[in-house]
């Protein structure tokens, strides 16, 4: 019979990414990008966002900013202040798991009956006698965007799954309740979080961004592309002057749902197969905070029902699906205080196990499992963060050592934010792929709020987009 240790070495090597695995993952994940650029429906979708300039910090006044898709719904109130800075009034709602899974038109009644329960709250400026406001709808799932307001949901990821909105205009859905109940504002911008984290940082770093990358519940990132690369998108009036860029919503969670290269091990595969939607997002599924806590429960359950964990005994909480949170895994991986006491309390307070049957050395494995869960996340968020750097040309020194040659990148999310070394373990193997140089001029920022913020930015950017400033000249080619 193996012993702890036996099953730990074997568990982890499972979960180590190499040099040569990383290459080869990120080498396939390049050629995805490619291919979601030449074709629509592609499991890496590619989305572009029409949204064709990135915000420098002069921006200026006030819109609404409307966030689903995290962990809860939030309305806000966001002022531009045109100096990178802005104030921001927010209410945050509880979506139950009964609209998450409903009637599409029940979820977005909610959420209009949201927006006019904080127009009337004391959290908004807005007399509601008053003009209409303008919104940025940050809804964070895929959706085939047609126009900077205008896109269907393809499908729903993070535990949401309301049948019967696929393929339905996201805007209309939400315009129309919003009309139903008289609401004096109008929806001019959809937007993707990894979008809103890319204007946000533009914003607030007063510069230019490349990337934004949320790394939270969920993993996305959007990048500033060329508009000649988007292969898929035709031009639409051949004589208006087409935009030299376009914000790409890569949808990267759904990375090599194929399993091609991914290290798909049996913890992942159960983690899978019993998910609100199996096959899907296999990407996310190992670097998201919906499931790295999942991937580290199955890990130890296996160990426990292998009799080397907690002499074999469990607890109702430890049994239960996704019962050991992200969270916990945090706590227990910033635990270094040499008696181990964090780990104990949520093995024993939180997770219900019987002190008897916790020893030290459980508690030594239950934090290397939390640590190598994490690193590969992290692991493997540096191929996707690499993949755009290379594929833009981002790797190359411009010589100039000066602005010009720093490469911005905003981040959000609770696993970038709360994962203890989940920075550092991902710049390491970012190191890895694209060099010490390209490595150290990518400048990492928190795009704090960005889905409020850069809801309200791309709603600016709307307006002026419509008012002629930046034309979105392109309509989607249906292959
Ligand atoms: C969604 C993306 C979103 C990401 C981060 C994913 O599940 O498909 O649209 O950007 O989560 O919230």
């Amino acid at each position: 019979m193996p012993t702890l240790k036996e099953h730990l070495d074997a568990i982890e090597a499972q979960f180590d990414l190499d040099g040569h695995k990383l290459e080869a993952i990120l080498s396939r994940f390049r050629n995805r990008m490619e291919h979601g650029l030449e074709k629509d429906g592609q499991n890496m979708a590619m989305i572009p966002s029409f949204v064709t300039g990135v915000p420098d910090g002069t921006e200026k006044g006030t819109y609404l900013a409307l966030d689903l898709g995290g962990t809860n719904l939030r309305v806000c109130e966001v002022k531009l202040d045109g100096k990178g800075s802005f104030e921001m009034k927010q209410e945050k709602y509880k979506v139950s798991d009964e609209h998450k899974t409903g009637k599409a038109r029940e979820l977005f009644s909610f959420i209009a009956r949201c927006v006019e329960t904080f127009l009337k709250s004391e959290s908004s400026s807005h007399n509601v006698a008053d003009e209409e406001l303008l919104l940025g709808f940050t809804f964070s799932f895929p959706v085939e965007q047609t126009a900077i307001d205008r896109g269907r949901l393809i499908k729903w990821t993070k535990g949401f799954d309301a049948p019967d909105a696929i393929g339905q205009e996201v805007v209309t859905l939400l315009q129309s309740c919003l009309d139903e109940l008289n609401v004096k504002v109008r929806v001019n911008a959809l937007v993707n979080d990894t979008v809103g984290a890319l204007l946000a940082h533009g914003y607030q770093s007063r510069g230019p961004a490349l990337l934004g990358a949320i790394f939270g519940t969920g993993t996305n990132g959007a990048y500033v592309e060329d508009r000649r690369k988007v292969a898929k998108l035709e031009v639409e009036d051949p004589i208006r002057p087409v935009p030299s860029s376009m914000i790409v919503n890569t949808e990267w969670g759904g990375f090599d749902d194929e399993r091609a290269v991914l290290p798909v091990t049996m913890f992942d595969n159960l983690v899978d197969r019993t998910a609100i939607r199996p096959r899907h997002h296999a990407f996310e599924k190992m670097i998201s905070g919906m499931y790295l806590g999942e991937v580290t429960r199955t890990v130890l359950i296996h160990l426990i029902d292998n009799l080397v964990l907690f002499q074999g005994f469990s607890s109702d909480k430890f049994n239960e699906m996704y019962g050991f949170d992200t969270a916990y895994m945090s706590a227990v991986m910033a635990d270094n205080d040499g008696q181990s006491s964090a780990t104990r309390k949520v093995l024993i307070e939180t997770m219900g196990l019987d002190p008897a049957n916790v020893g030290a050395e459980d508690v030594e494995a239950v934090k290397r499992v939390c640590h190598f869960v994490g690193r590969r996340a992290a692991r493997l968020s540096a191929v996707a963060i690499a993949a755009v750097l290379q594929h833009t040309n981002k790797t190359q020194s411009t010589g100039s050592g000066g602005a010009d040659d720093v490469v911005e990148v905003g981040v959000d999310g609770s696993v970038v934010e709360f994962l203890p070394q989940f920075t550092e373990n991902m710049k390491e193997a970012l190191r890895l792929m694209v060099g010490a140089e390209a490595e150290k001029k990518t400048r990492f920022g928190f795009a704090k709020d960005g889905s409020g913020v850069g809801a309200a930015l791309c709603a600016l950017q709307a307006k002026k987009q419509a008012q002629g400033t930046h034309h979105p000249h392109a309509k989607p080619h249906h292959a």
